[in-house]
Order: C-alpha cells, then sequence, then structure tokens
C-alpha cells in the first residue's frame, strides 16, 4: 500500500538550497577532474571508509559517498591513516540523500553502482516510512538504476528491501546471507565481531 502510493504520486517536496549547492558543486569536480568516468554512489557511507575501499577497488570509476553528518565525514578524512594515498577517484559530499539522489536524477545522471551498507534500520512497526524502501523518495533511488547493493544486520529489512524493489523495478531480488572477512564499513566490522549474522541484497538494475 505504502509503495502504490508511492508509485502513483511523485515526491515533490522542494530541495533545501544547502544540498543544491553541495549538490551542484560535487558535479562539478566530478565532470572537471573525471569526466566520462562510471559513477559509484556510497549513499549514508558515513565516515567514508566504505568509500575509500571503492575507490580503491575501482580505480577506473569515481565514487561519491554522501552523509548528511559533517562531523562522520570529517572523522573520516582525518582518520585516513593507513599510510596510503587518499585516492584522487573519490569525493566525500555531505548531504541529504532526500534530495540528492532526486537531483542526480533531475540531472539525468545514472549509476554503474550504488551502495546503501548498513543504513538506520528505524525497527519499530510504526517507523516503516523511514526506512529507506518505505520513504517516498524510494523510487528516485530505484530510477538512479546501476548495480545496488543494500547490507544490514536485521533480515527484515534486506527481505521489504527486495519487495520494494521487485515492485518498483520489475527486477528479481534476492536476500543472500553476507560474511564480511574483510570489512568495509566501521558498523560492518562492529557487527562482525559482536557475532550479528549479516545479510544484503544485489541487484542490477541497468
Ligand atoms: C548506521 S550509519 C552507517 C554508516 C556506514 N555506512 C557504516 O556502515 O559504517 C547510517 C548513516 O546514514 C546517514 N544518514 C541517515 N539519513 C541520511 C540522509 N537522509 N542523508 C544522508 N545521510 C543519512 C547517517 O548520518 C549515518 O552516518
Amino acid at each position: 500500500m505504502v509503495l502504490d502510493r508511492h508509485m502513483k504520486s511523485p515526491f515533490r517536496k522542494p530541495c533545501a538550497d544547502y544540498n543544491r549547492a553541495a549538490f551542484a558543486a560535487s558535479i562539478e569536480r566530478f565532470r572537471r577532474l573525471h569526466p566520462g568516468a562510471p559513477l559509484i554512489l556510497d549513499s549514508c557511507c558515513g565516515v567514508g571508509e566504505s568509500s575509500v575501499a571503492l575507490a580503491r577497488a575501482f580505480p577506473d570509476h569515481y565514487v561519491i559517498g554522501v552523509d548528511q553528518s559533517a562531523s562522520r565525514l570529517q572523522r573520516g578524512r582525518r582518520g585516513q591513516r593507513d599510510g596510503r594515498a587518499w585516492p584522487d577517484n573519490l569525493d566525500l559530499v555531505r548531504a541529504d540523500l532526500v534530495d540528492y539522489w532526486r537531483l542526480l536524477l533531475d540531472a539525468g545522471i545514472h549509476l554503474a553502482r550504488h551502495y546503501l551498507l548498513y543504513p538506520n534500520p528505524w525497527p519499530k512497526i510504526g517507523h516503516l516510512r523511514r526506512r529507506w524502501h518505505g520513504h517516498p523518495v524510494f523510487p528516485a533511488v530505484i530510477a538512479l538504476g546501476g548495480v545496488l547493493e543494500c547490507r544490514s544486520n536485521w533480515s527484515i529489512y534486506i527481505a521489504e528491501h527486495c519487495l520494494a524493489v521487485e515492485q518498483l523495478s520489475g527486477r528479481e531480488a534476492l536476500a543472500e546471507p553476507y560474511l564480511a572477512d574483510l570489512p568495509i564499513t566501521p558498523f560492518e566490522r562492529k557487527y562482525r565481531d559482536s557475532g550479528h549474522c549479516l545479510f544484503r541484497a544485489v541487484v542490477d538494475l541497468a
């Protein structure tokens, strides 16, 4: 029912000026520094540890990590002390994704890969609309395309995510257990170290 409503009525909340400015500056950097490179979006990147890992794993792609928390992003930039150079195909951006995703779509930008790693679960029943797949912005996430990967320690979150992806895209999305031998985010490391089972769904929306 929630998804039906989101499919039928476009989400029209105006985008905030600070998100427009952050979006415009990040796309200007992307086009100036790596024109034409396939784009990877690391949504809810937190301190950006996964963004760094993705930039190193996909050196011919450009990675934008987006998080709304300036302090997490700052901590990430400062904490990058493994002695390796900061990847030049990486940008970390402070913005609210509810706007950033729609601005990408309005600009006609499509993704090669899209990561949503350990989003806030909002586990209470009344919180469904706060989970990304229950939020009215989710059709924009699907329309951005690419290989969409979501990971969580909450199997219900991934099961719901798969249902929403299937309903909006017509593509089959399967939930699977995920073993994080080499964790790429602080939450992934924390969950693995405390013995949580992890789950993920990967779907090609191209
Ligand atoms: C549970 S943390 C996971 C961070 C990181 N992916 C990890 O695994 O360590 C969720 C992150 O989502 C970010 N976030 C939540 N809502 C957001 C929004 N509307 N726009 C941008 N970031 C958001 C929070 O600031 C937080 O850093």
